[in-house]
């Protein structure tokens, strides 16, 4: 049997709000079998975090929208990436992002493309967040919608600048949140898998081919050789 896919969930977070939404993304991840999630502090920047980022097939970046971008904190992460990439480290492992930060547009936008941008430095591929608008989107929206912000890119959730990380984000962000997850580690599984499956086509067509040019190089001898039927 092969080894579990791996989907790893790097954020920061300042004060611990996006951490949440962060666990949310883990949580949905996990929930699909035959996945592996792991939730990372990207400030740690120890070997330990490197070597599950590279054993990774797919990670999802997180961080808190500071000053209308990613924060410091992720951004240290990010520049700390530089001989991964310059090793191609990354390349064509999955990719997707989510934010939070206290306004209700709050420049999220910016930060989830940060976040897409980075991957793409990296060769990755990106998952975007595949729901629908929800809330004011329609007049029959609710605030309690998935994807109440309507975001494309990935999650975004939203966190008042008064309430601490027990009681923000909210149900339905976290929920988004988790869709994320799920939606990642679904399309891993079906990434790595399918590349598993291409590579095993790939093989039995170079035997077959093998098989065949060994058939016709011993049809062209019999010919030469005066023996063929
Ligand atoms: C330095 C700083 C800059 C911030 N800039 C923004 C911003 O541009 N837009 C916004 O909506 N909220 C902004 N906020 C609010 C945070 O995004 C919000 O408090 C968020 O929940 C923090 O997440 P964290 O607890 O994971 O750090 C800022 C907060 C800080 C500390």
């Amino acid at each position: 049997m092969s080894a579990p896919v791996l989907v790893a969930v790097v954020h920061h977070s300042g004060y611990g709000h996006t951490a949440r939404q962060a666990a949310a993304v883990r949580d949905g991840a996990a929930a699909v079998p035959d996945v592996r999630a792991e939730l990372l502090d990207a400030t740690a920047l120890d070997s330990a975090l490197w070597r599950t980022l590279d054993a990774a097939d797919a990670i999802v970046f997180g961080s808190p929208t500071y000053m209308g971008a990613t924060s410091a904190g992720f951004q240290q992460f990010a520049e700390a990436s530089a001989p991964v990439w310059a090793a191609r480290g990354w390349q064509d492992k999955l990719a997707a992002g989510f934010t939070n930060s206290a306004g209700a547009n709050g420049n999220k936008d910016n930060a989830l493309l940060a976040l897409s941008v980075f991957a793409a430095q990296h060769g990755m591929h990106w998952v975007s967040l595949g729901l629908k608008p929800g809330w004011i989107y329609s007049s029959d929206g609710s605030p309690d919608d998935l994807n109440r912000l309507g975001a494309f890119v990935g999650a975004m959730a939203q966190s008042p600048s008064d309430l601490g990380p027990d009681d923000a984000p909210g149900a339905a962000d976290l929920a988004t949140a988790r869709h994320l997850g799920e939606r990642v580690a679904r399309t891993a599984l079906r990434y790595v898998h399918g590349r598993e499956a291409a590579e095993r086509l790939g093989q039995a067509v170079e035997e077959g081919r093998a098989v065949g040019e060994g058939r016709a190089v011993e049809e062209g001898r019999a010919v030469r050789e005066g023996r063929a039927a």
